[in-house]
């Protein structure tokens, strides 16, 4: 799969917003080994899951801006020069947006309206991925869930995404704009925010495991997710960028392994070899904004681009687990 995408991105300039997160740095890893030129843009804001050390070992390779992605006077200038864009920048936490639902908003919305404002007026050629999510379609009414689902986010952060998701794709429709949406469900794998549970639950429990602490399991332990490992995900976003008939569409991801959060607990303490859980009532902040069991249907772009998820559960956690004992330091 590395060779066929040789031809999409060899000596491609590829900028990547939120490249210091989690799925941008391991997006910018892929496309180095690709032989593509990158620049990465990322405010570094110590509440996200942007981390210098997640860059560390292309650094001296890519090209680096701090700066707010929607910051004409800082991005404009290199607009012009991409092939693609990757808009992963994002406030990500469900709970910080219903507390703090302005800066969510102009991240999540704002911040992606300039950027593709400014690829409408200086790049229009320019083929744009947005980091979507399946936040969108909140309460699952069916499941797996296709693109046909109704959107009827249940948080702030929803709504913003959603947003951010359809000015990308208005401008494909009014300006022709070649914009797609990949909307991702749970991913996890090395670089994800471990400190704290803002982003996601898993990655809180990493650390916990690591630090032998117990894992939290809200509810009843029996909501369903789907989960992808980072490379399978990076993979999707390479396919959708350079899939020729990608533009104006969305995509969802999804995984073959639909895992109760209990028995994700289970497995998480079984390949660390130790560690305990335990069930805990819903903290009501997080109660409010839960949508119960998720999991996505992939068929579209399975069907499109050919991709599959690759990497097993067991063998994504494995991974992760080896990353973070190894790097613990600088994540923790
Ligand atoms: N991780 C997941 O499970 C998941 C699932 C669905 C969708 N997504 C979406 O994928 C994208 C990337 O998520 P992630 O997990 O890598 O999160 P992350 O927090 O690790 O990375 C996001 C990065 O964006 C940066 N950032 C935030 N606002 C910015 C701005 N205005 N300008 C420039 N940089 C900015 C942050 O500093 C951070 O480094 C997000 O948009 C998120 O909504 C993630």
């Amino acid at each position: 799969m590395t060779e066929n995408f040789r031809a999409d991105f060899q000596g491609k300039n590829v900028l990547v917003t939120g490249g210091m997160g989690f799925i941008g740095s391991n997006l910018a890893a892929r496309l180095l080994e690709l032989g593509s030129t990158i620049t990465l843009v990322d405010t570094l804001h110590p509440k996200y899951g942007g981390s210098p050390f997640n860059v560390e070992p292309i650094k001296k390779q890519v090209k680096i801006i701090i700066a707010d992605m929607g910051d004409e006077k800082r991005i404009a200038p290199i607009i012009p020069h991409q092939d693609y864009i990757f808009n992963l920048a994002g406030q990500v936490s469900h709970t910080d947006s219903m507390s703090d639902p302005q800066h969510d908003l102009a991240i999540n919305a704002a911040s992606h309206l300039a950027i593709v404002e400014m690829c409408r007026k200086l790049n229009p050629q320019v083929k744009i991925i947005y980091g979507g999510t399946r936040q969108v379609y909140g309460i699952p009414q069916y499941l797996p869930v296709d693109e046909k689902h109704p959107v009827a986010p249940i948080d702030y952060n929803g709504v913003s995404k959603m947003a951010g998701e359809w000015y990308h794709l208005i401008a494909h429709r009014t300006y022709g704009l070649r914009a797609a949406s990949l909307r991702m469900t749970n991913v996890y794998g090395p670089r994800m925010r471990v400190r704290d549970a803002r982003k996601t639950f898993i990655g809180a429990w990493f650390r916990l495991l690591l630090e032998g602490r117990e894992l939290q399991v809200f509810g009843n332990g029996r909501q369903l997710r789907d989960l992808n490992y980072i490379d399978d995900v990076v993979t999707a976003l390479l396919l959708v960028a350079a899939h020729p008939s990608s533009d104006g569409k969305i995509y969802n991801l999804g995984g073959d392994e639909h895992t109760s959060l209990l028995d994700l607990a289970r497995l998480m303490v079984e390949i660390n070899g130790s560690g305990s859980y335990r069930l805990t009532p819903f903290p009501a902040a997080r109660k409010r904004i839960d949508i119960g069991d998720y999991y996505g249907d992939y068929t579209k772009i399975h069907r499109e681009t050919g991709w599959n998820p690759q990497i097993k559960l067991r063998e994504g956690l494995r991974r992760t687990l080896d990353y973070y004992i190894e790097h613990r330091k600088h994540y923790w």
